[in-house]
């Protein structure tokens, strides 16, 4: 049934936070986020800020005992807490048991071969000395890539080897997965919704490419330049992958469109994803809306993109650290179909997700390009340099 006296606990309260809170003020839903700080981005616009640790046991406890629905905009929680109040009748989306799953990638990798899902090859190593080991005696050559089972986020938890000389500079300590790498084509993203009655709806496939450096999505692009059969399989696969972990709310599936016109389910996220910022302004149902109605139980909203668009994250500039500064806001905003979104974070720092834009144009070349100006003029820097 329909509540806006319903409380909604959202564990994190960054970006992806924030824009939970202001899309479910559009239908009266309170917000109430757990977190370090107020002055993180979410807390300036939920119903009510929680200051504590969400990976905290007590933490979580004390502030969902409050809730009547709980979700999540980030994986790293705890999830006995959540497993808790799941027992005193407390509404819990993702399920603890599925976050314990997904925040494992040695578990992820498991699970999508017991299920038939197609991922790349891997194995399973004890720690980097055993990865080594393997390598050393052929049983896995290279190049390949090595993910640490748990805490990887935003590329960090990943390194790519090439050559023996990359086992002295890249490998990363702790229990790993080797994996083949992938001759990638494309990476796409698709976000797929389910609520509690089993809806399923999906978003068309976005296509990422990645910062370097940074190893950051960069530039993505919606809809993605694939043929409509490769899109039409990418959204089956992402509704076969939702339905089989059964997460009820947002799932963003990562995939990999090899160059053999495969796909290979990279990893997913069960929550709103970067990948589906460009919602907010170019698809009927923002994926932050979709999350609320999917995890209040409520109709899924139509996914259709109403006009291409390219969404780039506002990343800090490398060479500056401190309180945060933007440049060529106005320039920007001048363009017709530019969107910012600003996080309201106080400081920069290298490469720190600051923001992001979505540029809205008839076609998708005509979005690039706009999407090229605002990367060459919006500029995120601070007064000190680094
Ligand atoms: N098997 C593979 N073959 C080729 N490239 C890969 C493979 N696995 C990962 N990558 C590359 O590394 C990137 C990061 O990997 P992955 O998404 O697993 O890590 P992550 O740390 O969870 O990243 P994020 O949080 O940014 O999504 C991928 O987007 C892709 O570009
Ligand atoms: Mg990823």
């Amino acid at each position: 049934m329909f509540s806006t006296t319903q409380k909604i606990g959202i564990l994190g309260g960054g970006q992806l936070g924030k824009m939970l809170c202001l899309a479910a003020a559009n239908l009266d839903l309170k917000t109430y986020v757990l977190d370090a700080s107020p002055d993180f981005p979410a807390g300036q616009v939920c119903t009510g800020f929680v200051a504590g640790d969400f990976k905290n046991y007590d933490d979580v406890l004390a502030f969902g005992r409050e809730m009547d629905i709980l979700t999540i905009e980030i994986e790293h929680v705890n999830t006995d807490a959540l497993r808790e109040l799941e027992r005193l009748g407390k509404v819990v989306h993702p399920a603890p048991d599925i976050l314990d799953l997904i925040k494992d990638k040695g578990l992820q990798k498991e699970f999508y071969v017991k299920n038939d899902i197609p991922t790349a090859r891997y194995e399973l190593f004890d720690n980097e000395k055993a990865l080594r080991k393997a390598v050393e005696s052929g049983a896995w050559q290279l190049p390949l890539v090595q993910k640490t089972r748990s805490a990887g986020y935003d590329g960090r938890g990943v390194a790519i080897l090439r050559t023996m000389a990359d086992l002295d500079v890249k490998l990363l300590t702790g229990p790993c997965l080797a994996e083949e790498l992938a001759p990638i084509r494309t990476e796409l993203a698709v976000v797929a919704a389910q609520n509690a009655a089993g809806e399923v709806s999906v978003f068309p496939p976005v296509e990422m490419d990645f910062h370097p450096e940074a190893n950051l999505v960069e530039f993505l692009l919606c809809p993605a330049r694939i043929s409509p059969l490769e899109a039409a399989e990418a959204e089956a696969l992402a509704e076969r992958v939702i339905r089989t972990f059964d997460v009820c709310g947002l799932l963003a599936v990562e995939m990999f469109l090899t160059t053999d016109g495969e796909l290979l389910v990279n990893e997913v996220a069960p929550r709103p994803h970067n990948s589906g910022h460009h919602t907010i302004d170019s698809a009927a149902t923002s994926q932050f809306q979709q999350h609320l109605r999917a995890i209040c139980n409520l109709p899924l909203g139509a996914t259709t993109q109403k006009s291409p668009a390219v969404m780039i994250n506002l990343l800090g500039e490398p060479d500056y650290r401190g309180p945060v500064r933007y440049e060529g806001v106005e320039a920007c905003l001048s363009v017709e179909g530019v969107y910012i979104h600003l996080y309201g974070k106080a400081m920069t720092s290298p490469f720190r997700k600051m923001g992001h834009v979505t540029v809205t144009a008839e076609t998708p070349e005509k979005a690039i390009k706009k999407a090229t100006f605002v990367r060459n003029t919006l500029k995120v820097k601070s007064d000190s340099k680094n």
